[in-house]
């Protein structure tokens, strides 16, 4: 070991591998009730028990003593806005009144670096107070906005997504670009950010209805160009928008024709929303690859819809958890997946915790392509991760005690969960965030 090795101790839970059907999840959830973790240079360097591994350990090494806490990996969010951190909880509109009404207003401040700057460690720290250790970010239109953020990740060494929005039209003129601007500003910066130690960056089209054809070809040539780049987007949230959208792009079949039609579909392209895909477009997300990111708390928010959550988990889709903050209206994990469980009830179907944790940590990494660098212990893994208290308050307690199965402890703390549940967060092996309760 390095001289940089940690060791930690505590109940370890993770899930082992990426699965294809839910029905295996069952078999993949890893428990180990005294664990020891080993970190070294910022990777898990050995996973275990802590009979197995204490030996190997270097004399002396103060041990991290996590027992009576709960160590899972960090959390993933695919989908959120961090200039609309100051506008959660906007009241009384749907999708495009709240835009208009809401978004556009404030997004216009982040064209000035030092805002976009002091905001960006505003939003950092709050991930990490929710346990949330990488996340897929939409900046604002402004370049400075992702100057701003990338800075801010990168002084953390975090794992982070994130793009400067492409906007050429129905929008404020102060927040348009133009299909070239957006093009140069936006492989500027890609080629700045991307692969800059664990960044990655996003080519970020708002959505169909505020880019013209002639962006969507210029978003087109930079996939072509970086084709490990990312590509993230909205689709098909609200009813008025799909009308919208047909209306600016007759000659399409259908929304995600639209996307499609641009090869914006793929590996590596992440979709919010997808509350209203027709059999057509699921099909089309099927074969291309293409994730999408679940953001309960906002299709309920902003009456969007219920998300066909079983529909697009059963057939392989890749599904990732997300906040979608600020129409989001939490930034914890545990908030969301208790609400993606009731977006699933009302459909008559189910969301089992072991399935809930595994789309918040592994299953979340594999929609974002990132399954071999994070979201489990596995051996290699980058070591970012959550020390949790499963029992933060007295009717958590309550309820823990009167619970046996692990999964229906999980269960628990995923319905009654919130931020005062994350004791610590670690990134790249250091301790990035601890609770002072
Ligand atoms: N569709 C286009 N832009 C946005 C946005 O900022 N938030 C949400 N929820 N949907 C969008
Ligand atoms: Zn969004």
């Amino acid at each position: 070991f390095s001289n940089t090795v940690k060791a930690i101790r505590g109940a370890l839970l993770d899930i082992q591998q990426v699965v294809t059907n839910p029905e295996q999840l069952e078999d993949s959830l890893r428990y180990v009730s005294d664990g020891l973790l080993i970190i070294d240079q910022g990777k898990v360097a050995w996973h275990g028990r802590w009979e197995d591994g204490k030996d190997m350990l270097p004399e002396g090494l103060r041990i991290c003593d996590y027992r009576g806490k709960l160590v899972v990996p960090g959390f993933v969010d695919t989908h959120i806005h961090y200039p609309q951190m100051e506008i959660i909880g906007a009241y009384g509109e749907q999708l495009l009144e709240w835009l208009n009404t809401y978004v556009f207003p404030t997004e216009q401040k982040y064209g000035n670096k030092r805002y976009a700057s002091e905001m960006s460690g505003l939003f950092v720290n709050e991930l990490l107070k929710n346990g949330t250790t990488t996340a897929m970010v939409f900046c604002s239109v402004h370049p400075e906005s992702v100057d701003a953020l990338f800075e801010e990740c990168d002084r953390r060494n975090m794992r982070m997504i994130a793009g400067k929005v492409m906007m050429d039209r129905n929008a404020p003129d102060a927040l348009l670009d133009t299909p070239e601007s957006s093009y140069q500003d936006s492989r500027r910066l890609l080629k700045k950010w991307h692969k800059r130690n664990r960044l990655l960056y996003a080519i970020t089209p708002r959505f169909a209805p505020t880019s013209s054809p002639e962006q969507l070809e210029k978003a087109m040539a930079l996939r072509e160009e970086f084709p490990d780049a990312y590509v993230q987007t909205h689709l098909s949230e609200n009813l008025n928008e799909i009308e919208w959208v047909k209306s600016l792009y007759p000659e399409h079949d259908c929304y995600l024709d639209v996307y499609n039609h641009y090869r914006l579909t793929g590996e590596r392209s992440v979709y919010a929303h997808c509350v209203h895909l027709t059999d057509q477009e699921w099909k089309v997300m099927e074969e291309t690859g293409s994730s999408v990111a679940f953001c309960p708390t906002s299709n309920m928010y902003l009456g969007s819809g219920l998300f066909n959550y079983r529909r697009a988990a059963d057939n392989g889709v890749r599904v990732g958890m997300a906040t979608d903050v600020g129409a989001g209206t939490s930034f914890n994990m545990f908030e969301t997946l208790n609400e993606a469980y009731k977006v699933v009830q009302l459909q008559k179907e189910k969301l089992p915790a072991i399935e809930g944790f595994y789309r918040a940590t592994l299953g979340g990494a594999h929609s974002l392509y990132l399954d071999d660098c994070i979201g489990n212990f596995n051996v290699g893994k980058e070591a970012d991760f959550v020390v949790l208290d499963p029992v933060a308050t007295q009717v958590q307690q309550l309820r823990w005690d009167n619970s046996k199965a692990l999964d229906e402890k999980l269960f628990v703390l995923m319905t009654l969960g919130d931020d005062r549940n994350i004791y610590r967060t670690y990134v790249d092996g250091r301790l990035v965030y601890s609770s002072t309760r």
